[in-house]
């Protein structure tokens, strides 16, 4: 990609503005907190792990535009952690760096300098993890699969090639890999207008179709692997992900198809017990009920929205992560995949 998906220029974060893809590969670069809190908000830039890096480098942002850094590191703690509420990478992020400003601060150094020092460990083990996960992931893909994902999970959500998408992008290096059905997305579209622009870029043969027209493609035995991502995996092994992602689980099971969900240790949140404890995010009536700006339902409509849902551990076939893979999902084995992180 001609622009990074995050990083950081001249004591900026520097973005690829995410809402102007497919037809504009552009940057949005912010200069300060409030403008990398509504990048976050509008999904300028989005996807568990790439929210843990931006969130990380958020921190360091603050403190290098306050007059008392750890100030302003505390204050762009508490603004970017509860940007978007489900993803657990932003605030495991933004934790991170918190917690090396104040170390920085309590030793007498530089706080905003040891802030970006663990903002840019974060993307860096995020890149690594990346290539970790695929490895991992690739002896569960059959030959000749034809792969069903949701969502947006590639380069777009990493420092690296990505979680689910980097998977398959392995398993087309490989030879392996048959095709990619890409599910458009509702509302936002991240399957239409990201997952198929990834797709493209890396000559990956694949088809775009409506959410509602995965059953179909289950019914005619045209699905061999469903691979998502996660933007939390609770303690018992419950998958959050975007909204759509606990139907596809539902049709796999139905249909005898394995469903593998990837994602880093970063993403794993042994705090919560279970999907059942984490706050989904529910966002814009508007994004329902209009269409490319314009509105497609009566005026007053009123909509469900909400951005993701919970997947119960017996629907998951595989949990692969940059340590290795849990296969059956239960606690015991996330929890060891989080230790040997
Ligand atoms: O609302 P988004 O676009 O941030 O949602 C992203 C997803 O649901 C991804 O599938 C998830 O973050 C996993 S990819 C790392």
């Amino acid at each position: 990609m001609a622009v990074a998906t995050v990083c950081w220029t001249a004591g900026a974060v520097v973005l690829l503005d995410q809402t102007k893809l497919p037809d504009e590969e552009t940057e949005l670069v912010c200069r300060d907190v409030a403008a990398l809190v509504d990048a976050i908000k509008r999904l300028a830039v989005r996807g568990a792990p790439a929210l843990g890096v931006a969130g990380a480098y958020g921190v360091a942002l603050g403190a290098s535009r306050h007059d008392d850094p750890l100030t302003g590191a505390r204050d762009a703690a508490a603004e970017l952690s509860v940007a978007r509420p489900t993803a657990v990478n932003l605030a495991w992020g933004v934790r991170a760096a918190l917690t090396a400003a104040e170390v920085a601060a309590e030793a007498g150094r530089d706080v905003a300098v040891a802030a970006l020092a663990a903002a840019r460990g974060i993307a860096e083990q995020d890149a690594a993890a990346s290539d970790a996960m695929a490895a991992h992931g690739l002896p569960l893909v059959p030959a000749g699969a034809r792969v069903l994902t949701h969502c947006n999970t590639g380069a777009l959500v990493s420092a690296g090639g990505g979680t689910a998408f980097g998977l398959v992008a392995a398993a087309h290096r490989a030879g392996i890999l048959r095709h990619l059905w890409v599910d458009e997305t509702r509302p936002l579209l991240q399957g239409a207008r990201l997952t198929a622009w990834e797709a493209r870029r890396a000559g990956i043969p694949h088809s775009l179709l409506p959410d509602g027209a995965a059953g179909s493609l289950f019914a005619r035995g045209e699905v061999e692997l469903v691979v998502i991502g996660a933007d939390r995996i609770c303690a018992d092994g419950s998958v959050v992900n975007k909204i759509g992602s606990y139907s596809l689980a539902v049709l796999a099971e139905a249909h005898g198809v394995p469903f593998i969900v990837v994602a880093p240790t970063s993403t794993i949140d042994l705090a919560t017990a279970s999907g059942d404890d984490v706050e989904i995010e529910h966002r814009a009536g508007e994004e329902v009920t209009s269409y490319a700006g314009r509105a497609v339902a009566p005026a007053g409509t009123i909509a469900y929205n909400p951005a993701f849902d919970v997947t119960p551990p017996r629907l998951v076939t595989a949990v692969v992560t940059e340590t290795g893979v849990a296969r059956p999902v239960d606690a015991a084995r996330i929890a060891a995949l989080v230790a040997s992180s």
